[in-house]
């Protein structure tokens, strides 16, 4: 068995997503467009992190359950391949579990509660000071869902770079404090070196931040300005028709296209650089270009991304669908428990907490 971040030759990789409602575009260009890619190349595992929509939705155990099989379907209809790549149901790999407890030794309270994510998340969820115990505690858990697969690369999009920082805090202290790890070792050569836990990297997606269709916030569902990867393509068109085009103006009036977030769509959807290149030229010199022109542009080549992914997604959205999905969760959790598991116990034993062995046999 092989314990450390190679597998059959490949480095692993290693993400997820909470379940919070259905993937947008914002998710596709910030993280999901690489993952698919990165398949070929990597041994890949995509965790369904779904104890952590307990943290602010403890009251709502139904959604979160419809929630994580529709992520799954997105998953899926954006091409996440289940026999080539690993899907990790959070909740069933108790390992990530007991790691949690273990790094939370290893990293003071007040390095978790400056975490900047979580106070963003904090102010932008408005959670006062009524949050659980849990929902900081998150954080912690993330390295252990990070560290029990011990990836090389986790790709993310921008807003997760912080809590890929505290994961990399940890696993240097977890293999100085139990592995003999120089603490002036370099971070590349800690797998060399004994430790337990590589200490990996975040990889930003190619837009680290999508403006969503208000034309002025990120992109995301709470904000109603998102477009679904599994919108239909009338409601593409809509959606992007009612954008405000930062400014108004005739088609043969000069135009800015920089102020104009139709414009970081075309550049981020629109395959053919040349011709948003010019696209951009005539609106700025205002050649005869409307923003409904653009618009249109746009729409088409958003749809064309999208339509693939609907026809996949369609395979799992009759009767029997859901189970189909259930039955994908269930063979790529225990797939991911041989793993867990196997890093649990090189942990265990290197703090000296190696007095048997269990035999999960997860099915
Ligand atoms: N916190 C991440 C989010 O909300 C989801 C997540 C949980 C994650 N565990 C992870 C991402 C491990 C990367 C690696 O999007």
């Amino acid at each position: 068995m092989t314990t450390t971040s190679q597998s059959a030759g490949k480095n692993r990789v290693l993400t997820g997503d909470t379940p919070t409602g259905r993937l947008h575009l914002g998710h596709w260009v910030g993280s999901v467009e690489q993952r698919v890619k990165m398949q070929d190349d990597y041994d890949c595992y995509f965790l369904l992190a779904n104890m952590h929509a307990f943290t602010t939705r403890a009251d709502q155990p139904g959604d979160i359950r419809q929630d994580t099989l529709e992520i799954v379907k997105d998953w899926l209809a954006a091409g996440i391949d289940p026999v080539r790549s690993t899907i990790v149901l959070q909740t069933e790999v108790p390992a990530i579990a007991e790691l949690s407890w273990y790094f939370a030794m290893l990293i003071p309270f007040n390095r978790v509660m400056r975490n900047p994510t979580l106070k963003t998340e904090i102010e932008t969820k408005g959670l006062g000071d009524s949050y659980p115990f849990g929902f900081p505690m998150y954080a912690v858990g993330q390295c252990a869902d990070i560290l029990a697969f011990r990836p090389e690369f986790v790709p993310v999009g921008e807003d997760q770079v912080a809590h890929i920082e505290m994961c990399r805090e940890v696993a240097r202290r977890f293999d100085q404090l139990y592995c003999g790890v120089d603490s002036h070792a370099e971070d590349e050569a800690y797998e060399q070196s004994g430790a337990v836990f590589p200490v990996p990297k975040a990889l930003v997606g190619k837009v680290g931040r999508l403006i969503g269709t208000d034309g002025t916030n990120k992109m995301s569902k709470s904000l109603n300005n998102a477009v679904f990867l599994s919108d239909t393509p009338k409601q593409v068109k809509k959606k992007i028709n009612a954008m405000y085009p930062g400014q108004s103006r005739e088609p043969d009036e000069p135009g800015d296209p920089s102020i104009n977030p139709v414009f970081q769509y075309a550049d981020v959807f629109i395959k053919d650089e040349a011709f948003v290149a010019e696209l951009r030229e005539r609106y700025t010199k205002g050649d005869n270009l409307g923003d409904g022109h653009v618009k249109a542009h746009v729409i088409e080549a958003v749809n064309e991304l999208l339509e693939p992914m609907r026809a996949r997604r369609a395979e799992y959205e009759g009767p029997g669908g859901d189970d189909a999905v259930i039955d994908i969760i269930r063979a790529g959790t225990a797939r991911a428990n041989a793993t867990a598991e196997a890093t649990l116990y090189a942990a265990k034993e290197a703090m000296k907490l190696d007095f048997g062995r269990r035999d999960l046999n997860w099915r």
